[in-house]
């Protein structure tokens, strides 16, 4: 017999009247006085449960009787048209196995009531089983499918970097230690430091921040690669769009200039959500109903806008002459406050804008000096209500300017003579991008909060699991 699942069933894959076996959950069940269950089940592939009907003259109706929300089943049965309008089908079933009782239904913490994001936190490994998490799961999917598709329509080549490293990519400082030495006796040399030499690499190693410098040598010798994988941020910001595990698209071109990524960004986006809106009707729906009714017309006023291309002295300019008070003075050299960005992109421009060209001394080192020797070639793609989904840059394609950029902020050269070997044999100028996955969900979706979009979230004094 035919083994089906919920979406194969509301995509019309089934053909009616034909005998089918379904394994799944309980959402909802309700006995009538006449000897007959109705049983909502669900199986993750689709946001509408299937009801099941059972009567009374099945051989074990008496364990039927007892099935509480959350039991897993199996049934098998017959797909009919349901005669009433509340939902398109249900299963006449004929036999049910119950394969996993719930203990204590009275305190199974995903009853059928609505929860809140904040409860559901608590419960990170039954969250999935919640209608909400399904949807979120399920968006995420084709995103990841579409953004995958994007890339291989376009010709470029997937890359997988290191999640171990010695280097700090962004130079900022805040990453993680990997090591396997005792923390409870660590070895230290003779000026008392720790002595890296006996751990496991044999130097000190971290969790990557990002994979863009091993991403450059393969943009150097394959012109158009990316990579996709979790990323890693020790920084103690405790807000709705951090998280210290997130995942990162980052895209990595050759003969490629700042205006050649920042295209190239807003192509992305857009392919995306353009896809989103094709195959996720039944999910985005969902979400329309529950948390965020202009969902459509939000997305799709993002695909009829063009975003707003600005320099960083541009805006600088624009919150100077703007009539609020803002709690830190504007001025340039700052960096832009969720407070800045938000009026930007919410007050001013009612779009999504780039931001190009930073003070230098507000970016990474690798960021091309541009001819005014105060600022870099740097872009930041900020969207409404999240800010910053994107930062990206052309890089320094010149050794000697590197060089000095290393030199000026105080970093090792020695750690990063490979990195150089990039611009001593054969450069070309190349320019990237990094595209904070939560954060895209976060946007497609409305939910403000990454910790209900990443499926165990890691934030500070948070590491459930
Ligand atoms: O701007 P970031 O730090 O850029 C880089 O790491 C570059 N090396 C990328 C590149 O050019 N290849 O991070 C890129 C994006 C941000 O715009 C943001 O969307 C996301 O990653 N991001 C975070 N998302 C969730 N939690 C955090 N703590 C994040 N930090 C950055
Ligand atoms: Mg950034």
């Amino acid at each position: 017999m035919k083994v089906v699942s919920i979406n194969e069933i509301y995509n019309n894959n089934i053909t009616i009247n034909t005998n089918i076996k379904m394994f799944g959950w309980i959402r909802n069940r309700r006995h009538s006085n006449s000897g007959i269950s109705f049983i909502d089940i669900y199986d993750g592939s689709h946001i509408n449960p299937i009801q099941v009907i059972i009567k009374k003259n099945i051989v074990n109706y008496s364990e039927v009787l007892k099935l509480t929300v959350g039991c897993s089943i199996v049934i098998e049965g017959k797909l009919i048209f349901s005669i009433k309008n509340q939902q398109k089908y249900e299963i006449y079933t004929y036999k049910i196995e119950i394969l996993g009782w719930v203990d204590f239904p009275n305190n199974y913490p995903i009853s059928s009531k609505k929860h809140t994001y904040e409860n559901l936190r608590t419960v990170l490994h039954l969250r999935p089983r919640t209608n909400f998490i399904g949807t979120i799961s399920r968006i995420r999917n084709h995103v990841f499918h579409a953004m995958h598709n994007f890339l291989y329509k376009n010709n470029y080549y997937w890359i997988p970097t290191p999640i171990i490293t010695s280097l700090d990519s962004e130079g900022a400082g805040s990453m993680f230690h990997v090591s396997t030495l005792d923390m409870n006796n660590i070895p230290k040399n003779k000026h008392g430091i720790v002595d890296f030499k006996k751990d496991f690499f044999g130097k000190e190693s971290f969790l990557t921040v990002s994979g863009q410098l091993t991403l450059e040598s393969y943009a150097c010798a394959m012109k158009k690669v990316y990579t996709f994988g979790p990323t890693f941020r020790a920084e103690n910001s405790n807000t709705t769009r951090h998280l210290s595990e997130f995942w990162m698209l980052e895209i990595e071109q050759a003969f490629s200039t700042l205006e050649d990524i920042s295209v190239l960004s807003e192509k992305i986006i857009k392919f995306i959500i353009k896809y989103i809106l094709k195959n996720c009707d039944s999910d985005l729906n969902f979400l329309c109903n529950q948390c965020d009714k202009n969902i459509f017309e939000r997305l799709e006023q993002f695909l009829s806008l063009k975003i707003v291309h600005i320099d960083y002295v541009d805006a600088i300019n624009i919150l100077s002459n703007a009539k609020v008070n803002f709690q830190s003075t504007v001025k340039f050299g700052m960096d832009f406050l969720s407070e800045h960005e938000k009026y930007l992109v919410d007050n001013y421009f009612h779009s999504a804008i780039i931001i190009k060209n930073y003070p230098k001394n507000l970016k990474a080192f690798y960021m091309r000096l541009n001819d005014d020797q105060k600022t870099v070639a740097a872009m930041d793609l900020l969207l409404p209500n999240i800010g910053e989904i994107i930062g990206g840059s052309q890089r320094e394609e010149r050794k000697e300017i590197l060089e000095s950029r290393l030199l000026e902020l105080g970093l090792q050269k020695k750690s990063y003579e490979w990195y150089i070997d990039l611009r001593r044999y054969g450069s070309v100028p190349h320019s990237g991008f990094g595209l904070g996955f939560e954060r895209l969900i976060s946007y497609i979706t409305g939910i403000k909060n990454v910790r209900d979009i990443m499926p165990f979230p890691r934030t500070v004094k948070n590491n459930f699991c």
